[in-house]
């Protein structure tokens, strides 16, 4: 039998000297073919060379993760991204110069230098420009594009900042660059553009309003459209899915084909309540003093304040202020591994602007467990 080494996960903080040889040296790791967990402004993400298949296959183990489940590919700048697809159209070109560096995944067909083992075996590439500095240094210092899917084990929610990484990934990459909290809290909006318009696979920071402006655009997320292929194929895999009833999902998928979307599983079941503000906060507030650990409360501010003392509760953010409820959404969830609880509690929240977002990840966290009060 093999003898397993044990690998230890380093933690690099670095600070706004980004370009400093700590970094550089860990552009040399990517380069070898290691992995390190980079911040970004979305989620961290968990970097290998993309131009590499055993990277590639490293980052699938790592995550345990589905190999036809493709990756996105990072590039430092808009220069680079004709040497690894095959054309770029003049809308793609008007939305990479929009929103570039920033949180808007493309996908583009891709040239034979990318490895199918990157694209999850397809002929597209996704790919984007981080706007986080370390992470457009790291690509810089690696000399290569880096893949880097969310830095958390598949199914679990994706890590906004290095501890969470850290709390999934100690063991399994070399290094964790720290480069302090995730601004935007929720990972890219994925898109491709076919036939003049703007196909929305996964929404995200760049809001389908921001596209408009550009061209129509269509949603097509998958979440609750059971479609045989799933054109962003992450979609047909559970994500975030609750610990507690993970083997009834397994068993029960061709019941409820809803399930095997589940993905960013907090660590017990979640039920997310949504619509009429007072309706939502009085069946949330019928659950409190329901006998502690039962129940666990993931609410606004404005309804913390109302739950009495005693419960667990994790205060997501002020109830209008979306940009707060997206940058705590991850946090929020991950909070309940250090709480444990029965069964979560959550308050939803309108599905304008980023809240289409937020919405689609809770939909998905709670395996669409999304009460409707009106
Ligand atoms: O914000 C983000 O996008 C983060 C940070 C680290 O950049 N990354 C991220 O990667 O969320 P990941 O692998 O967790 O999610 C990638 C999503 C998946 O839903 C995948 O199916 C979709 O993008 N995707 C990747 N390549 C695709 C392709 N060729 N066609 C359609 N969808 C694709
Ligand atoms: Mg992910």
């Amino acid at each position: 039998m093999q003898k397993e080494v044990k690998m230890i996960t380093k933690k690099i903080i670095v600070d706004q000297s980004y370009y400093n040889d700590k970094v550089k040296r860990l552009g040399e790791v990517i380069r070898a073919g290691g992995l390190v967990a980079f911040p970004t402004e979305t989620v961290y993400g968990l970097g290998g060379n993309a131009l590499d298949k055993e990277a590639a296959k490293k980052i699938y183990m790592a995550k345990g993760r589905p190999s036809d489940n493709p990756l996105i590919v990072h590039v430092a700048d808009i220069s680079e991204v004709s040497t690894y697809v095959k054309r770029i159209l003049p809308l793609e070109k008007r939305l990479m110069e929009a929103f570039w560096p920033g949180p808007l995944t493309i996908v583009f067909p891709k040239k034979d230098i990318v490895p199918m083992a990157t694209s999850g075996g397809l002929r597209t590439i996704a790919i984007r420009c981080p706007a986080h500095e370390a992470a457009r240094a790291l690509i810089r210092a690696a000399g290569v594009p880096i893949a880097g899917p969310s830095a958390n084990i598949s199914t679990k929610p994706s890590p906004t900042t290095a501890d969470a990484v850290l709390h999934d990934m100690d063991g399994r990459i070399e290094f964790v660059i720290d480069g302090g909290d995730s601004l935007i809290g929720l990972e890219s909006t994925v898109i491709a553009v076919e036939n003049g318009k703007i196909i929305i696979y996964r929404p995200g920071g760049i809001t389908r309003d921001m596209l408009e402006a550009f061209a129509p655009t269509e949603l097509d997320t998958a979440i609750t459209a059971e479609q045989e292929h799933p054109k962003a194929p992450g979609m047909k895999y559970r994500h975030y899915a609750p610990k507690a009833d993970l083997s009834i999902v397994e068993g029960a998928e061709e019941k409820a084909p809803g399930m095997k979307y589940r993905h960013y599983a907090p660590s017990a079941p979640l039920t997310v309540y949504a619509g009429n503000i007072e309706a939502v906060e009085s069946e949330i507030l019928s659950f409190a003093n329901k006998g502690k650990g039962k129940f666990g409360f993931f609410v606004s501010q404005e309804t913390a304040e109302k739950i009495p003392a005693g419960n667990i509760i994790f205060v997501w953010g002020r109830r209008g202020n979306k940009k707060e409820l997206a940058h705590n959404l991850f946090q929020g969830l991950l909070f309940f591994n250090n709480h444990p609880v029965d069964h979560i509690i959550g308050e939803g929240t309108d599905g304008g602007g980023i809240g289409m977002a937020i919405m689609n990840r809770l939909t998905k966290a709670s395996g669409t467990h999304i009460i409707n009060m009106n």
